[in-house]
């Protein structure tokens, strides 16, 4: 590459930052409504919703409530909503059978969102976890998370969840062929066009205890996830998990948590060149959350920064609790 900077006073940088006209011309990435997924929590009831107290600002939300959301995001330009359900305790079993109920809470949101708003793209979650009396993505057989026969567990649910008009499907539980068992399964079933959105990177993190109290599995969970979600200390295991899932047929890929795995997203992106997304998480947003409700930080300086920064990194979208907060700011 020939040299690009000329020697000082000929070069001075600060002069394309000087105006708030020539810094817009000049930025390479930006913000919009398009680029975010909002992660939603479902419950039972009618026309109720209950704020879930680690998360400011976020509530579980009953089916119509989830409906009317659907609405102001699609109002918003929200391209995507991503729906979690906070199951009754009742309904946890060791075999995990709600999750493929084919009227259990979420798929009775999607019919509804899609019934109401079919132009939103709804996203849904699959993992055992909130189905599970033990707290776990996958079935537990003497202490140990079982690989293979959660994933024929997996492939139920996506079916029941693909048969309920789901447009995108994201396997968050890190198991190990689970993409491809889920494509065969879409393939075969006349489902050709439901995408697969891979939790591919997800790691071992502490921060997602929040959601864990959104969907009433902190308190059921024993021991932690370490035997199927990553290392936190490993980035070449994510390129081989993110270059695995897509030759099993994933459409699009996810690193999860968002800003502590930033460099991950960058190599993710500059290898693959396919659609990337980060989940900024739970306990990323709790965080910000309270610094900004202390006054420590401007809360909506940080969500904006925070959100652009995942752009900066290589990301397509951010699955984000900020979502319709940031929309209607960037909408003006
Ligand atoms: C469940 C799942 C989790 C999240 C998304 N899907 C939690 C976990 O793996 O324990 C975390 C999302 C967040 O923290 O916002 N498989």
């Amino acid at each position: 590459m020939l040299p690009t900077v000329a020697p000082f006073p000929d070069a001075r940088f600060r002069r394309l930052r000087a105006t708030p006209s020539l810094r817009a011309l000049v930025r390479q990435n930006t913000l919009s409504p398009a680029d975010f997924i909002w992660p939603v929590f479902v419950m039972a009831g009618h026309d109720d919703e209950t704020p879930v107290a680690s998360m400011p600002g976020v509530s579980r939300l009953t089916v119509d409530r989830v409906v009317r959301a659907a609405k102001r995001a699609h109002g918003l330009g929200i391209p995507a909503i991503c729906l979690f359900p906070y199951t009754a305790m009742e309904a946890r079993t060791e075999d995990c059978a709600e999750a493929w109920n084919p009227d259990n809470l979420t798929n009775r949101a999607i019919r509804a969102i899609k019934d109401a708003v079919p132009e939103i793209a709804v996203m849904t979650d699959i993992a055992l976890d909130p189905y599970n009396i033990n707290g776990h993505d996958g079935f537990v057989v003497d202490g140990e998370i079982v690989n293979d026969r959660t994933v024929e567990a997996l492939v139920k649910m996506a079916l029941a969840q693909a048969v309920a008009g789901a447009d995108i499907l994201g396997p968050s539980d890190m198991m190990d062929g689970r993409i491809g068992a889920l494509r065969q399964a879409l393939e075969s079933e006349g489902h050709q066009n439901v995408a697969i959105l891979s939790y591919s990177a997800k790691y071992a993190s502490a921060f997602y205890g929040p959601f864990r109290d959104a969907v009433g599995a902190s308190a059921a969970l024993k021991g932690d996830k370490a035997t199927y979600q990553m290392d936190p200390g490993n980035s070449d295991e994510a390129m081989r998990l993110i270059q695995r899932d897509l030759m099993e047929g994933a459409d699009m890929v996810m690193v999860k948590p968002g800003m502590p795995y930033l460099d991950i997203c960058r190599r993710v992106k500059d290898s693959f060149g396919v659609p990337t997304y980060a989940y900024q998480v739970s306990g990323e947003y709790a965080m910000l959350q309270a610094a900004a409700q202390n006054g420590w930080l401007d809360g909506r300086k940080v969500m904006l920064e925070s959100l652009l920064c995942f752009k900066r990194a290589g990301c397509d979208g951010i699955l984000t609790y900020f979502a319709p907060e940031a929309a209607e700011i960037l909408n003006g």
